[in-house]
Parts: structure tokens; C-alpha cells; sequence
């Protein structure tokens, strides 16, 4: 009896100390805007949030497939870059863009830890989402993962988004929960149709979701 106590009052504590870190970081973000400080890839690239996340899953549902041009917005430390590469195969190319240079640099030292073969697909670009370096209808794929709404505009950026994609192309949006900026899925539907998209497929759940977007 007195176990099973002690593990509720564990359990309590989590949750309280969860709540509290939502309600102090949604305060924070809501009044400053800034981008993520690079630290906080210690746990964006950690094992405890490939759980929460599974990688593998984010990318198989962004509809990412081999031959294909593909593009992470926000791609922060690298964590899904490798499984984007791997889904590409030798055929495809993957770029991550960030605005962070800091950002970047962890990308790099992900990356190190991905075989040559694979890493090689991928190329590393410092640019904000407003200015995508890429011609019009020229990409297959681009998604963010608890990105979009640490963009100050994202429609903004997904109107740009819609000029690089390909006429098929998709645009992928993934998040999760802990995230201090998480959208729910209305709201990431209803920024996403506002820059001319339409959603194709809901994939996931409130804690953890990607919608996959075309062209309208
Ligand atoms: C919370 S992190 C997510 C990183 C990665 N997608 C992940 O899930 O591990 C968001 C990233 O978006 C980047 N970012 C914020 N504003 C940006 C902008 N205007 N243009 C490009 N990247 C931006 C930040 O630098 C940061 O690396």
C-alpha cells in the first residue's frame, strides 16, 4: 500500500512539473519570439524524445520517397535528417535549413554520426524560412517538425513553401506535445489552408501528429 502511494505521489509530481514547465514556456513564447536556443538539442536529439517522437514514423508519414528532392525547414540539431536520407535512397537529396548557425553546427555533428553513404545526401543551407534558395516547383517534398510556429509568420513561410513545391508536391507538418509552441491540429490546418493548401492525410494523435498537405 505504502509502494503504490509513493508511486502516485511520483506520478503527481510528474505531471504538476509538466503542467508548470507548459504553463511558464507558453508564457514565454507566446510575448518573445526567438528562435530556439541550440542547448535544448540535448533533449531535441535525445533517446527520451525519439520515444515521445519516433523518428522513423515522422518521416514515413511526412510521405517522403526514394528519387525524391526533400527539404526540412528548421532541421534544428539534424535528428530527423538521417532517416530523411536514409527514405530518399542513393537517387534522392535532402537539404536541412536553418536559420541558426549554432543549429547547424549540431546538425553537422549528428550527421557524423550517420554512415558516409547516407549523410552525404544530405546538404546543410543558414537561411531564414522567408527566402527558400530553391527555383519555383522545383522540390518533392518539405516538411518542419516543432518548427512552423516558431516561424513569427508561418504563412509566410508556407507561401513560399507553395512556390518551391512541385504541383504534387507535399508539404509536411509534425508536432508533438512538450513542444512549448504545439499547434493543435486545427490550428496548424487552418494556417496551412490559409497559404493555399489542402489537407490530404491526419496521421497521429493529439500528442504527436503529422498532416500531410497538397498544393490547392
Ligand atoms: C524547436 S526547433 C526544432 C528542430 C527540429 N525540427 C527538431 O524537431 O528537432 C525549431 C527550429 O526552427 C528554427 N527556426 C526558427 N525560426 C526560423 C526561421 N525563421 N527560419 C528558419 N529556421 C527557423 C530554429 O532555429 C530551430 O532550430
Amino acid at each position: 500500500m505504502q509502494g503504490l502511494l509513493q508511486a502516485l505521489k511520483v506520478i503527481g509530481y510528474i505531471i504538476l512539473g509538466f503542467g508548470a514547465y507548459q504553463v511558464i514556456m507558453r508564457f514565454i513564447r507566446c510575448n518573445w519570439h526567438f528562435p530556439a536556443p541550440s542547448f535544448i538539442t540535448v533533449f531535441l536529439n535525445s533517446r527520451l524524445r525519439a520515444r515521445l517522437q519516433d523518428p522513423e514514423r515522422v518521416i514515413k508519414r511526412s510521405g517522403i520517397k526514394p528519387g525524391q528532392r526533400v527539404l526540412e525547414i528548421g532541421c534544428g540539431g539534424g535528428f530527423f535528417l538521417p532517416y530523411a536520407a536514409q527514405a530518399v535512397g542513393a537517387e534522392g537529396h535532402v537539404v536541412g535549413l536553418d536559420i541558426d548557425e549554432k543549429m547547424l553546427e549540431k546538425s553537422l555533428s549528428h550527421l557524423a554520426k550517420t554512415p558516409a553513404h547516407i549523410r552525404e545526401r544530405v546538404e546543410l543551407i543558414q537561411r531564414s524560412a522567408y527566402h527558400l534558395p530553391f527555383e519555383d516547383a522545383s522540390l518533392d517534398v518539405v516538411y518542419l517538425v516543432a518548427a512552423l510556429m516558431e516561424i513569427p509568420d508561418p504563412q509566410r513561410c508556407l507561401r513560399e513553401v507553395r512556390r518551391v513545391l512541385k504541383p504534387q508536391g507535399v508539404l509536411a507538418v509534425s508536432e508533438f506535445m512538450p513542444d512549448p509552441d504545439y499547434p493543435t491540429r486545427r490550428v496548424t490546418i487552418r494556417t496551412a489552408e490559409g497559404a493555399g493548401f489542402a489537407v490530404e492525410a491526419v496521421e497521429g494523435n493529439a500528442w504527436a501528429y503529422t498532416i500531410r498537405f497538397k498544393k490547392v
